[in-house]
């Protein structure tokens, strides 16, 4: 299973640990679903900060970029904007602009089996920004994040050109063509500095 396309996220048993800190999701868009049964959990919903990104970054003391950079060291929030949901039974959940909204799972008061199921979501609009954290997404402890990040790469630059086969009309100037192949050998760029040495070893 993928790390960011979905992945399971299991409760450490160590009741102190279970508090995973406030932070901005690394991509556009995500769904966390409770999968064990809440009834068996003391704590443990999802909590959220009623504000904005600027807010945070002012109430934090830290700058908006590094927001999603700093999980376990934000905090200090006013009580009064923190919301807790806490989840009907085993198959709910919330779908969230998850870069936007700072939250983090409620810290269990005792130990429980815990997991929620976290599928991701990118906008399939081109015009809509890359908001993919993968400054901070590529130092995960996972085995899969390199191949994520050059398939997520690979499907951008496909989706440019196919945009541009769709839409770009016969009668128009051939220039129309080149945001779209530019954009689309960006992706590939970028895609094949992150597979750095071994691009020139192929070569060779
Ligand atoms: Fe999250």
């Amino acid at each position: 299973m993928p790390t960011l396309g979905s992945s399971f996220v299991y409760a450490p048993p160590q009741v102190e640990r279970t508090n995973q800190g406030w932070h901005m999701d690394s991509l556009g868009f995500d769904c966390v679903i409770m999968v064990s049964d809440p009834d068996e959990t003391n704590g443990g919903g999802f909590q959220y900060f009623q504000g904005t990104l600027q807010e945070v970054a002012r109430i934090c003391g830290v700058a908006e970029h590094e927001i999603r950079t700093s999980v376990g060291k934000l905090g200090n929030l006013p009580a009064d904007r923190i919301h807790t949901m806490t989840y009907q039974r085993a198959g709910y959940g919330a779908f969230m602009q998850g870069n936007m909204v700072l939250h983090r799972g409620e810290p269990l008061r005792r130990p429980a089996p815990r997991s929620v199921f976290v599928p991701g979501f990118i906008a399939l609009d081109l015009d809509y920004p890359d908001v993919t954290n993968w400054r901070e997404v590529r130092k995960w402890n996972s085995p899969s994040v390199t191949n994520e990040y050059l398939r997520h790469r690979a499907w951008r630059a496909r989706s440019f050109l196919d945009d541009a086969i769709a839409t770009q009309p016969f009668d128009q100037p051939a220039e129309t063509y080149r945001r779209s192949l530019e954009a689309a050998l960006q992706e590939i760029e970028l895609a094949l500095t992150e597979l750095g040495g071994r691009r020139g070893a192929s070569a060779a």
